[in-house]
């Protein structure tokens, strides 16, 4: 459904040659690593096995005690103890099997909390590029799913190959010591169970990717249509019921590797049964016949029936273990193929700290073009990254200017012309293939993330906003304010009397992206989220929406706030802020076209004045409609 069909069927086709099947050793030895950290639980929980294991082989010796020892003998006394004892290993063993669940569960859990931190704290640290090209749902769902199949690995293979593989031994022995040659005949049984087992591994392990892709694909599509925004358009413009086909034909395909995979499941046990019933009819005519002739006593018999029994479960857990492992190794490696992304945009070693106070900006020759997905590593996330058609090109070419401390430059030009992308490389959300950005002539490659996030405040044209409560909305810019400094900006902000408006004040939750307030509200909260951060050096895309002249000029005060005695790189689409610029710079197709001052440039009577006469001219509040507002809105473009 979701992109084209070609790299997810290509996808699938490369899950089936042999080079997947075989196990991946890395993979394997980096899963143990996480083990590394609960050493003492997984001892004692292999003490709990082996005494549990013990205690499984006893019964049938006690069963064996009461047939030879007490039932044929008329012994009645041992009988009653010998009876009481099995009672009580039973009451034992129940307490053992809890002890050993909890155990496995308790490092399961923690492995599964420590991968899905390690995870998220992976992909904040993603660039940009990574996000706008991952599609969020199929993210969300390696955080989920797949941290829980490794849960569920961690948690069966301690028990599985733990705690059964040490009663099979057990049990064997025990077999072998009462009657080696019912014993033998019944090994020779394994293989026809053995060997289907090896390929119906195979197709589970295929079946359980398949399965992933298909949640990844019903999750993403639920968490774009659910989010606000996606909800809108699809209430807007949206076909339901085509939608709701949609997801029904993911939800299908999902449910559809379910019926494989638990088909496939079944198999197993189906085998294993009928293997075990083999092995009793076996042990109980052979042992029979053998009882009959006084070749073997009766005690035995119904002994070695019982550890047969018995050696059905552990068995079939065993046989099952190739599977878990592969399962669990697919869960383990979607995970690692996130976690083994190089984040393209990163610290240096040695980087350095901008320190606060007046910034000069610096743009020097900065030429760019956004990174493919191959560049930001994503290629081997075929299935949750957009597949890259378009061809590449340069956004950017040769932009150079300054930016002194307190002045403020516009950006003004068409739509497309690259305004937002300079925006973008001041706070390295993505770093330019030519020429450097610098703040105060540092280069803002050598310089930390923390420091260059302190110093510089965005506000972008749709302000987002956490489905959270304003208070904890505001604080994300600086967790240590207090009410009263927050009430200030508020103030500052022209916002403040909106927010007191509200019945919960400051605890009024957001609705998700901010979906609560008017395009103008949430700006002007997340200018005042700005203020908090007083930041040196401020970036600001200015709306380009409509607005009433009372919340303008409220707009307007409250940018005057943000912007006093800070650098300013705005991009403009206001008369009053060109006006006042102490630089405007035009863009066209990625170049400074014009730079200069509001009067110089008129008098230039080059692309600015033209974009002027358009534009701006006509932008007195009370007069201009919405289309005339935007600056950018193509009209210039050829
Ligand atoms: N994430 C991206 N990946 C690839 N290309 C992009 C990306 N974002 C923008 N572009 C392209 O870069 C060019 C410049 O885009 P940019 O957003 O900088 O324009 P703009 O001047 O801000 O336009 P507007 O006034 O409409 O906001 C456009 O041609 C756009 O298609
Ligand atoms: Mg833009």
């Amino acid at each position: 459904m979701r992109g084209s069909s070609g790299p997810r069927s290509s996808l699938r086709a490369r899950a089936a040659v042999p080079e997947q099947q075989k196990i991946k050793w890395d993979t394997v030895r980096r899963t143990l690593r996480l083990a590394v950290p609960h050493a003492g639980t997984l001892l004692l929980f292999l003490v709990v096995v082996i005494v549990s294991s013990a205690i499984g082989i006893t019964y049938p010796l006690v069963y064996r005690a009461i047939i030879n020892e007490g039932i044929l003998k008329q012994n009645s006394a041992l009988i009653v103890r010998l009876a009481v004892l099995i009672a009580g290993l039973g009451v034992f063993d129940a307490a053992l099997g809890l002890g050993q669940t909890y155990l496995a569960a308790r490092v399961g859990a923690a492995v599964v909390v420590s991968l899905r931190t390690r995870l998220f704290d992976h992909i904040l640290r993603m660039p940009l590029a990574f996000f706008s090209r991952t599609q969020t749902g199929a993210l969300v769902n390696r955080l989920m799913s797949d941290a829980r199949g490794a849960r569920s690995a961690f948690t069966d293979l301690l028990s599985n190959v733990g705690g059964n593989s040490v009663t099979v031994i057990l049990i064997a022995g025990a077999l072998f010591a009462l009657s080696w040659r019912i014993t033998l005949i019944v090994l020779v049984l394994l293989p026809i169970f053995v060997l289907p087992a090896r390929y119906w591994g195979r197709r589970i392990r295929e079946v359980t990717r398949e399965a992933y892709d298909a949640g990844a694909a019903m999750s993403s599509m639920m968490v774009e249509r659910f989010n606000v925004a996606g909800a809108l358009l699809s209430k807007l413009y949206g076909r339901p019921a085509e939608d709701v086909t949609a997801f029904e034909v993911k939800a299908q395909a999902l449910s559809r590797t379910g019926i494989r995979a638990r088909l496939y499941g079944r198999m197993f046990a189906t085998l294993l049964i009928l293997t075990a019933t083999l092995a009793t009819a076996l042990a109980y005519g052979w042992g029979g016949l053998l009882a009959s002739r006084h070749v073997l006593d009766l005690g035995t018999v119904v002994a070695i029936v019982s550890l047969l029994a018995r050696l059905y479960a552990p068995l079939m857990g065993l046989s099952n273990v190739q599977v878990d492992v592969m399962t669990a190794l697919v869960s383990f490696e979607r995970i690692f193929e996130v976690l083994d992304l190089e984040p393209v945009i990163r610290e240096r070693p040695h980087a350095m700290t901008i320190p606060a106070g007046p910034i000069r900006l610096t743009l020097e020759n900065v030429s760019f073009s956004y990174p493919s997905a191959t560049e930001v590593s994503l290629a081997s996330l075929e299935s949750i990254a957009v597949p890259e058609k378009r061809v590449k090109r340069a956004v950017l070419h040769d932009i150079s200017f300054v930016a002194e401390p307190g002045q403020l430059v516009a950006l003004v030009g068409p739509s497309g012309s690259g305004k937002t992308t300079v925006t973008h490389l001041i706070p390295r959300l993505y770093d330019p293939q030519t020429g450097a950005v610098r703040l105060n002539g540092v280069d803002i490659r050598d310089a930390t993330f923390e420091s260059l996030r302190a110093r510089i405040g965005v506000v972008t044209q749709d302000a987002h906003l956490f489905h959270d409560t304003l208070r904890a909305n505001l604080r994300y810019a600086r967790p240590d304010v207090s009410d009263e400094e927050i009430r200030a900006a508020l103030r500052d902000a022209q916002i403040l009397e909106v927010v007191e408006a509200l019945p919960d004040g400051l605890d009024t939750l957001v609705g998700e992206r901010g979906y609560r307030f008017s395009g103008g509200e949430k700006q002007r909260l997340a200018i005042a989220r700005l203020l908090l951060k007083a930041p040196n050096l401020v970036i600001l895309d200015e709306a380009t929406a409509h607005l009433d002249s009372a919340s303008e000029i409220a707009i307007q005060r409250a940018l005057e706030r943000a912007l006093a005695g800070r650098t300013s790189v705005v991009i403009a689409h206001r008369l009053s802020t060109v006006v006042r610029a102490d630089q405007i710079l035009v863009l066209q197709d990625g170049r400074i076209l014009e730079r200069g001052t509001h009067g110089q440039l008129m008098a230039k009577a080059g692309l600015y004045a033209d974009l002027y006469e358009r534009q701006f001219a006509v932008a007195a509040p009370e007069t201009r409609s919405p289309a005339s507002d935007r600056l950018g809105s193509g009209a210039v473009r050829s």
